[in-house]
C-alpha cells in the first residue's frame, strides 16, 4: 500500500497509532510498527532519559520504523526532539503548539515531522513552515480537541483542498470502512488513538477498557470547553469537569479536582476522567493491534471494492 505518508512513516500501511500521554509506551509502538502500522510513543508527561528509555524498548522490539509524538507547548518539547535525534528516531509527529518552533532543527537533522491540526487554518500554518504533512483531527475524537469543534467529515476534504502536502485523517476511525471513508474524503492515512485503547497490548487498567466496550454512541462528552476542551467518556468525573467549567472555574481549579480524584482505584469507571473518541460507540472487542490492523486492511479493500462496484 504505497502512498505518500506511508513513504513518509516508513510503515507498509499508512496507519498511525496516535499518541496518548502516558499510555502510548515503547510497547505498544514496537507492536503497531511491527504489524504494519505506524506505532508512536507519547512524550508528554515523560521526562527525558524515561522517553529515552521508551524509543530503546520499542528499539529492541522491533527493526521497523516508530515514532514520537511532541506537544510543541510543553517545556520539554526542544529535549524530546534532541533525544529523538540522538536516539535515531526518523519521523516524529508534533500537536498543540506552533511548529515554526522545532522545525529548523528537523530539518537541519533530516527527520520527518507530522503536525496535529483541527482548522484549516492551523494546516495552511503548517505547510507554510514547512512540514511535511497534517494529520487533521475532528471533534469526535478522544483526548483533546479543537475549540471549534469541527467534525472529521467536513474538516478533512476542507484541509485537503487547502494544502498540497498529504493529510493523515484522524477522529472516530475504527474500522475498515472508516479507513476507506477518510480516504474517499481525500485522506493519505488515518490517525486512531480510542480504538488502540482497546487492544490487548494496551497498558490502561481492564476497568477502563471495559468502559470503552460500554459505551454507546452517546457515551463521551466534551469537557472543559471554556478551558482546554477534552473529549472523554461520561462518567460522574467528567460531568463534574463539565459544571466546573461551565461555572467559571480555571483551568488550575480543574487540574487541581481531576488530580484529587485520579487517586482512586483502577477499578473506579466513576471518579476517573477517561479520554476516548466517540467511536468508543463502535467498538465491541479487545483484540491485538496484529488482529485490529490485518481487520482493517481486509475491510478496508473489501468495502472500496463494493463501492466500486455501486458507483
Ligand atoms: C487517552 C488519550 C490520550 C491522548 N494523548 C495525546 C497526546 O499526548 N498527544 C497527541 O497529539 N494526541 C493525543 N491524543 C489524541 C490521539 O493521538 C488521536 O489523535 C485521537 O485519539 C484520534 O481520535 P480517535 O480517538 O477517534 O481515534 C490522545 C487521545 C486519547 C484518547
Amino acid at each position: 500500500m504505497k502512498n505518500r505518508v506511508a513513504e513518509i512513516l516508513g510503515s507498509e500501511y499508512p496507519i498511525i497509532q496516535g499518541a496518548m500521554r502516558l499510555i502510548t509506551m515503547g510497547e505498544i509502538a514496537a507492536a503497531v510498527s511491527r504489524s504494519g502500522g505506524f506505532g508512536v510513543i507519547a512524550s508528554s508527561g515523560l521526562e527525558g532519559e524515561r522517553l529515552r528509555a521508551e524509543i530503546r524498548k520499542a528499539r529492541s522490539l522491533t527493526d521497523k520504523p516508530f515514532g514520537i509524538n511532541i506537544p510543541i507547548y510543553r517545556p520539554n518539547a526542544l529535549e524530546a526532539l534532541e533525544i529523538a535525534i540522538e536516539e535515531g528516531v526518523k519521523t516524529i509527529t508534533t500537536s498543540a503548539g506552533d511548529p515554526g518552533k522545532l522545525i529548523k532543527r528537523v530539518k537541519e537533522a533530516g527527520i520527518r515531522m507530522l503536525q496535529v491540526v483541527a482548522t484549516v487554518e492551523m494546516a495552511k500554518k503548517a505547510e507554510g513552515v514547512g512540514v511535511e504533512a497534517v494529520i487533521a483531527i475532528g471533534a469526535e475524537g478522544g483526548g483533546h480537541v479543537g475549540r471549534d469543534e469541527i467534525a472529521t467529515m467536513v474538516l478533512i476534504p476542507q484541509v485537503v483542498d487547502t494544502v498540497k502536502i498529504p493529510v493523515v485523517a484522524a477522529g472516530g476511525i475504527g474500522d475498515g470502512r472508516g479507513w476507506v471513508a477518510a480516504f474517499a474524503l481525500g485522506a493519505e492515512g488515518i490517525q486512531m488513538g480510542t480504538r488502540f485503547l482497546a487492544t490487548k497490548e494496551c497498558s490502561i487498567p481492564i476497568a477502563y477498557k471495559q468502559a470503552i466496550l460500554d459505551a454507546k454512541d452517546h457515551g463521551t462528552l466534551i469537557a472543559a470547553r471554556q478551558g482546554y476542551p477534552i473529549r472523554v467518556l461520561k462518567n460522574k468525573a467528567a460531568l463534574a469537569v463539565r459544571n466546573l467549567d461551565e461555572s467559571g472555574a480555571s483551568q488550575n481549579e480543574i487540574n487541581a479536582y481531576v488530580d484529587a480524584i485520579s487517586k482512586g482505584s483502577d477499578d473506579d469507571r466513576e471518579n476517573k476522567l477517561m479520554s476516548a473518541g466517540q467511536v468508543a460507540g463502535l467498538i465491541q472487542r479487545i483484540m491485538t493491534v496484529d488482529e485490529l490492523i490485518l481487520d482493517m486492511v481486509a475491510e478496508a479493500r473489501k468495502v472500496a471494492q463494493n463501492l466500486g462496484k455501486t458507483f
